[in-house]
């Protein structure tokens, strides 16, 4: 079974994410840090967004996976808290809208799912990774509230900055993220909107979780 979870950053996916495959004894899988840590990486290596015969050489022996504990590991370390940096998320966009990249990730994404039952959250995981899967979310917010819950992300790695740039930071990051030509982040037609401003993560689970059982109590 697929379960996509699709929204801008910071409007809940990943707690809601983790709680639902918790709580059905699903894999997560954050895609979002996969674009992350592909942008970590290249950073690492000095490689420009415009070098595109480095770039499709990096995706060659690119090796992501996921450990045990849900942290990510890039050719064999865990960059889980490298990822989430302010550098990191200011570059991720301009990243994740290369199409060559977007097209490895995909391929990595689906054969991970492939292996047993998932909740992936992102930006087009209903749109276009798994157009058939068999329940989307759509999550949103406030701009506010997803600003709060980013500075709380990043106190706990240390990293400072005002909630006037965060704002600015996350409506730059909307912005490319659903201009972009390629799979831009859109709300899939059949998907289920959840607006998680006034919403507990337990209450964000627990809508997820209802829909699901109920349905499957019915077929
Ligand atoms: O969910 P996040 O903020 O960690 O995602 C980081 C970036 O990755 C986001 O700005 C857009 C990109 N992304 C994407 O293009 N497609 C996905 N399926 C997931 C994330």
């Amino acid at each position: 079974m697929i379960i996509a979870i699709d929204g801008p950053s910071a409007s809940g996916k990943s707690t809601t994410a983790k709680g639902v495959s918790n709580k059905l004894g699903f894999t997560h899988i954050d895609t979002g840090s996969m674009y992350r840590a592909v942008t970590l990486g290249l950073s690492h290596e000095n490689i420009m967004i415009d070098d595109h015969n480095r770039i499709i050489s990096y995706l060659e022996n690119l090796n992501i996976k996921f450990d045990s504990n849900d942290h990510i590991v890039l050719n064999g370390e865990n960059v889980s808290n490298a990822i989430r940096t302010v550098e990191i998320s200011s570059k991720v966009s301009m990243i994740s809208a290369i199409p060559e990249i977007r097209s490895k990730m995909v391929d990595l994404q689906r054969s991970i799912a492939g292996k047993s039952d998932c909740v992936l959250e992102g930006r087009d995981i209903g749109t276009v990774v798994f157009p058939n899967a068999d329940y989307k979310f759509y999550m949103i917010a406030d701009i506010n509230i997803r600003a709060k819950r980013r500075l709380t992300e990043l106190k706990q790695i240390n990293e400072s900055a005002t909630i006037e740039e965060i704002i600015s930071s996350i409506k730059i990051r909307d912005e490319l993220d659903s201009k972009r030509s390629h799979s831009p982040l859109k709300k899939a037609m059949d998907a289920i909107e959840i607006d998680t401003s006034l919403l507990s993560i337990n209450q964000q689970i627990e809508k997820i979780v209802k829909i699901v059982k109920q349905n499957k109590k019915e077929t």
